[in-house]
């Protein structure tokens, strides 16, 4: 499963749980899963980095965005694993539901998009490149993909390369996975450092 990452150990995307994630993901869980200024650091960063007036996918999603309650969109597309969650996310103006271990094609348009946000899911995907590439074909060129993560997780559905790094090593996996994925620009953003909050990361790229 290591398509495109012949570095990494076979084992790599192997999981605790391999059972089905649309059942694992069954039961809404309305929590957040970062902590409030782990939060307002993403809001803010948003701001920075978004188009106003674009179409924005928020891919892995679930009742929560984090997006400024002050940028205007054409469009927020989620997408997600559970119903409920997202029909529960104010931002939302449509959403699908896909596993993307299972099938890694979006149902978008190519070129279509103005930029696209993954919050605190790539440590599930199984198969990040082709997911990834699939995200660049959506985006317009020059448009950003922004892939933010915590020291979070359901440690028996993320990945075993995830399990086995830290902070520093997740920045740089990801990076890997969005060079790979052939994103431009691939760079590294700490939007909070962990000592008073949740610990943040974003890796952006550009299509
Ligand atoms: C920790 S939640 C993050 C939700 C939201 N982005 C947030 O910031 O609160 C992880 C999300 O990853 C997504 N996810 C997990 N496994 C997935 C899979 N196999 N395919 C697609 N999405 C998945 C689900 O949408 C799930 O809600």
């Amino acid at each position: 499963m290591s398509e495109r990452l012949p570095e990494l150990p076979p084992g790599a995307f192997n999981r605790v749980d391999e059972s089905d994630d649309l059942e694992f993901y069954a039961p809404p869980r309305l929590v957040t899963h970062i902590d409030e200024s782990a939060t307002a650091a993403l809001t803010a960063f948003y701001h920075a980095a978004l188009p106003a007036n674009g179409v924005i996918f928020d891919m892995m999603s679930s009742w929560v965005s984090h997006l400024p309650s002050d940028l205007p969109t054409a469009e927020v597309i989620g997408h997600g694993m559970n119903a409920e969650e997202l029909a529960a996310n104010p931002r939302l103006d449509r959403w699908f539901i896909q596993d993307l271990n299972a099938d890694p094609i979006l149902p978008l348009e190519t070129a279509s998009v103005d930029a696209a946000l993954c919050c605190v899911g790539v440590q599930y995907l199984r198969r990040p490149i082709e997911v990834f590439a699939d995200v660049r074909r959506t985006l317009r060129p020059g448009a950003p993909v922004i892939v933010s993560f915590s020291n979070r997780c359901f440690p028996t559905k993320a990945v075993a390369v995830w399990r086995g790094l830290n902070g520093a090593g997740h920045a740089q996996l990801v990076s890997l996975y969005l060079e790979r994925a052939a994103f431009a620009d691939v760079r590294v953003e700490v939007l909070a450092d962990g000592r008073s909050s949740d610990p943040l990361t974003a890796v952006v790229g550009r299509a």
